[in-house]
């Protein structure tokens, strides 16, 4: 009895004191097509839990279609039509699974970035809409979400969140070679033990695998940090207005310090 009632007593606690028993409201960053099946299921069961989910769509979406998705939905009116996004879309498959195979590593590593430059382009216009619609934002504002969830594939979800005051969290891990989380996220995944995404490894790899992997994670280090990154850190820092992706990059240079030193270790080992 004594159990039951101190039971009692700790669960009224635990609800009134720890935040355990409140809805949230989530703001959603997504993006089209397979990316939208897989964060549909998570978003299905969040409002099974009774969070309030508001989703940010772009008025070209194609499978998101606005009228039909069960949240709050708010449309952002971007000028690409959906038939100049499918056309966009089917011209990257078409490359992705018919010229990339045939393609040699290097050429593939300069096509690769090649394609998302551009695919982010359409996106950086789905990213103005916001950012520029005061009256959205200060609706959003006015909304006071807990939390905002962003597919990472477009950018912007993250400014949006650091905008909002709120904090962000991806739908998946994704960017080739782990740059985006390595680089903006500081996550410590040394090439010599961290399989970067996209390459099909495991933790547990050979000597000449943890070579194909660190060749890797430097190939999209440079991609990243200087070939797609300038022009966003110059539209996040002006949007912000802040230097603060900078910050980020003196961060970056210490942890690449840190890798050089697993890398040694690791050589040692296998010499
Ligand atoms: C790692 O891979 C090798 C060869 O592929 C295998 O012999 C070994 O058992 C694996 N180690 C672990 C811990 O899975």
């Amino acid at each position: 009895m004594k159990t039951a009632k101190g039971f009692c007593v700790l669960f009224m606690l635990h609800l009134c004191f720890f935040d355990s028993g409140r809805t949230g409201k989530v703001l959603v960053w997504p993006t089209d097509f397979s990316h939208w099946i897989n964060l549909k299921v998570i978003l299905e069961e969040l409002h099974l839990r009774g969070h309030e989910i508001t989703l940010l769509v772009p008025s070209f979406s194609l499978m998101m279609d606005h009228t039909k998705i069960p949240f709050n939905v708010e449309v952002l009116q971007v000028s690409v039509t959906k038939e100049t996004y499918m056309e966009e879309l089917n011209t990257f498959i078409y490359i992705t699974t018919s010229e990339l195979p045939k393609m040699s590593w290097w050429d593939k590593q300069v096509k690769l970035p090649e394609m998302f430059k551009s695919f982010l382009r359409t996106h950086k216009r789905v990213c103005d809409a916001v950012i520029t619609n005061t009256e959205l934002l200060s609706r959003l504002q006015a909304a006071k979400f807990d939390i905002c969830v962003a597919d990472p594939l477009s950018f912007c979800g993250e400014l949006l969140a650091e905008l909002l005051n709120i904090p962000f969290i991806y739908s998946f891990r994704f960017s080739e070679g782990n740059a985006i989380e390595r680089l903006c996220g500081g996550l410590p995944a040394p090439s010599s033990y961290v399989p970067g995404s996209t390459t099909g490894l495991t933790d547990n790899m050979t000597f000449v695998q943890r070579l194909e992997n660190w060749l890797l994670h430097v190939m999209s280090d440079v991609m990243y940090l200087y070939y797609l990154f300038p022009e966003w850190d110059e539209y996040y820092s002006k949007v912000l207005g802040k230097r603060n992706l900078h910050v980020v990059r003196i961060l970056i240079l210490y942890v690449k310090c840190k890798y050089l030193s697993e890398c040694i270790k690791t050589l040692k080992r296998y010499f």
